[in-house]
């Protein structure tokens, strides 16, 4: 029988459970609907719902609707599905018996389980390949029909549907949350990079100029500054860990944490370094936004000091109308911006201000030194209040 054929009350009886499937979009619960509404479209005592494995040759789980838990615990091990049920997982086609019992597949049921005669076993197809089973025994009236069949037919074709829903959305969260869990791992990465490393890379300048020069005085000096300095590192890692924030931003806000950082810089460097900071404190900036213009102003400052031989840092931070903008510059030897590199500075730069939502540009040439110019919008609320910064 077709499904033009079946009457009228059934049709739309299976539209709205067809409609009340694809809008369940959680694959457990789904199973569930989809088992009961076969129970109740036939009229069967007994409706089960079999998974199949990924090789699709035995069942992996199994749904019922009928059965309790006292009586499923008594029964013991589910079905695998071999005997009358396996006959639908070798041959996914619909199969009505009024007695299972006189099937040639059939091998009894084990102990304790309710005996079961009239059956209708139908196959749901997801994309062309077999799901699992609906079984369904023991109708209240009679054997299972031609209706029953066509209906159980069509509710299996929108069980497919809503399956298939399910598990996209569940593949769906699933790949966000790796995404979630990949960025999670690259901001350590950036965070590991641009706290403890340029600190270690900081200490390590300081101790090898002191060795350089070789005198008593200088050895002491560079030893109690790096006494100092890895304590403050301790601190910064032991900040890290707790909140992957710069320790300097939180405690001492964005002027004096960028004013300590180029005092380090300075105290170590043969170049002068003049700052424009017509954000001050940056107070009315979002805390992310301020983590970001110190990220990229640190960045900046120590590729000159680890690579530009300059003599002067310009560095500048202003706000233009409802953006940040921020340039460091420096009279050094300069590079070709466009060279691959294994550094992770200026990639991890760029992908900061990208998720800011900002613009990076790096501008660098032999006789020109290199300039890094930055552009961060505001978002609504502090593009307001910043003015008044
Ligand atoms: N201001 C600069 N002057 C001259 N060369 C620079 C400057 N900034 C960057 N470079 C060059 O660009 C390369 C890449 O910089 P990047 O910050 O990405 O890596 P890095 O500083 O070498 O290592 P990392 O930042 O991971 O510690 C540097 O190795 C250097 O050759
Ligand atoms: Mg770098």
């Amino acid at each position: 029988m077709l499904e033009s054929q079946l009457p009228p009350e059934n049709t739309s009886r299976l539209l709205e459970i067809g409609r009340s499937l694809t809008a369940n979009l959680e694959l457990e619960p789904l199973l569930h609907q989809i088992t009961a509404a076969a129970r109740e479209l036939t009229g069967a005592k007994y409706a089960a719902l079999g998974v199949l494995n990924s090789s699709r040759d035995s069942l992996e789980r199994f749904v019922t609707i009928g059965i309790d838990e006292a009586q499923r615990s008594e029964i013991g091990v589910l079905p695998s599905g071999r005997g009358v049920l396996g006959v639908l997982i070798d041959d996914p086609r619909p199969l009505r018996l009024d007695s299972i019992s006189r099937h040639p597949s059939a091998y009894g049921f084990p102990a304790h389980h309710p005996s079961m005669e009239s059956f209708l076993g139908v196959p749901i197809l997801v994309d062309g390949l077999a799901f699992g089973n609906l079984y369904l025994t023991d109708k209240s009236e009679g054997n299972f029909d031609d209706i029953d069949e066509a209906s159980v037919v069509t509710l299996a074709a929108w069980a497919a549907i809503a399956i298939n829903n399910a598990r996209r959305i569940e593949q769906d969260r699933l790949r966000a949350a790796i995404e979630g869990a990949e960025q999670e791992r690259r901001r350590w990465a950036r965070e590991l990079h641009d706290d403890t490393l340029q600190g270690l890379g900081a200490l390590n300048v300081l101790l090898s100029s002191a060795v350089r020069r070789g005198d008593l005085e200088s050895l002491r000096t560079a030893a109690a500054a790096g006494s100092e300095q890895l304590r403050v590192e301790i601190s910064n890692l032991r900040s890290l860990i707790a909140e992957l924030r710069p320790a300097s931003l939180d405690e001492l806000g964005l002027e004096a944490a960028l004013e300590a950082l180029f005092g380090r810089l300075t105290s170590t460097a043969d170049f002068d370094v003049e700052l424009s900071n017509e954000l001050g404190n940056g107070d009315a900036l979002p805390k992310e936004l301020e983590i970001t213009v110190y990220r990229v102003i640190q960045e900046s400052i120590n590729n000159v000091a680890k690579h530009a031989s300059a003599s002067h840092i310009q560095a500048q931070l202003r706000r233009n109308g409802s953006s940040i903008e921020l340039s460091v510059h420096d009279d050094g030897r300069g590079f070709d911006p466009g060279a691959g590199t294994s550094g992770f500075g200026l990639v991890g730069m760029q992908e900061r201000v990208a998720l800011a939502g900002g613009t990076t540009t790096v501008t660098s040439s032999t006789t020109g030194g290199t300039t890094i110019q930055v552009k961060l919008p505001l978002p609504n609320g502090a593009a307001s209040a910043a003015t008044q910064g």
